[in-house]
């Protein structure tokens, strides 16, 4: 198996495991048992760890880490049916990393899918014990078929929460892929940082949502991807100023104060984005300025000697 052959089944792993990280934080944003949610977010959280680590080994290998997703079951369905659904794609995805670690010879990239697929075996035990769990408790679920608020759920006020989870969700792929390629460890741990910000607040927001009885929209918008630094960062600052305008925007729309502190904190937080991501541009670029070859950096004058200094010269 040649090189390029190893990069196409960890991109496919890659897609898997986005898809895992959605379906997982979906069940556990819309399912209504907070008793649950807690032990399913966990398992979101080792997905992400994998994304990364698979990111890191295309990267090592040449390649380019894949941003798509396998395709998410965003039904809604009683908590138990929705944790075997989970209990079903662990299966998946652990038949598929038998079969890569059978294809790969690669000793470290058959190392670190082992690990992984110690990990899908351990997930599949925990949605096991949830599909018992969820069966036991009583199934509130939030909004689904249950007859809420005549009105149904505000419509300007989902619209405001729902750009919002689009938005953080198309930022955490971007932070995610630019720290993927960042060759410098500050640089890749800044984004990443970043992007664990922004799944918090996709979490928040997608609650807000799901708990009035909609259904939160987990797409991504476009997404500036680059090798270069410089250009990701620059990017990077412009989505956090616009959005920092739009929540700025809507804040007054908001007419519950407790969703309006949250998108305020939200707000907040975005403007420290802006922040970090520009002194990480200016360390970036003074690097660069340090480390461009000597003909590139502007000259001192040339030294012409005084006649002063040529008295007194043998
Ligand atoms: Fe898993
Ligand atoms: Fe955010
Ligand atoms: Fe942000």
């Amino acid at each position: 198996m040649d090189r390029a052959q190893i990069i196409a089944l960890l991109q496919r792993d890659m897609e898997g495991e986005h898809q895992a990280i959605i379906q997982y934080l979906y069940h556990a944003y819309t399912m209504g048992r907070e008793d649950l949610a807690p032990e399913i977010e966990a398992i979101a959280r080792d997905e992400m760890r994998h994304f990364d680590w698979l990111a890191d080994l295309i990267v090592e290998l040449g390649g380019e880490p894949s941003l798509k997703r396998d395709p998410v079951d965003f039904s809604r369905a009683a908590p138990a049916e929705q944790m075997g659904k989970d209990v079903g794609l662990e299966e998946t995805a652990i038949a598929q990393y038998r079969a890569h670690i059978e294809a790969i010879e690669d000793e470290h990239v058959r190392l670190v899918l082992s690990r992984i697929l110690h990990d899908e075996q351990a997930h599949k035990g925990i949605f096991e014990g949830l599909v018992e769990a969820a069966g036991q408790g009583e199934a509130v679920e939030a909004g689904a078929g249950a007859p809420s608020a005549p009105a149904g759920p505000p419509a300007r006020l989902m619209e405001i929460l729902n750009q919002g989870v689009r938005h953080e969700y198309t930022v955490i792929l971007q932070y995610l892929y630019h720290s993927f390629v960042a060759e410098d460890m500050e640089l890749a741990e800044g984004l990443q940082n970043a992007a664990i910000n922004e799944m918090q607040h996709m979490g928040w927001l997608s609650e807000e949502v799901a708990g009035k009885g909609a259904q939160p929209d987990m797409s991504h918008t476009e997404l500036f991807l680059s090798r270069d630094p410089v250009q990701n960062l620059e990017a990077d600052i412009a989505v956090e100023r616009e959005v920092t305008k739009a929540y700025s925007t809507q804040l007054p729309e908001i007419e519950e104060e407790d969703v309006r502190a949250l998108v305020e904190r939200i707000r907040d937080h975005e403007i420290f984005h802006d922040g970090e991501f520009s002194y990480l541009l200016k360390e970036v670029r003074e690097a660069q300025e340090a480390a461009s070859p000597e003909e590139d950096k502007p000259q001192p004058p040339p030294e012409i000697p005084s006649v002063g200094s040529l008295l007194g010269k043998p």
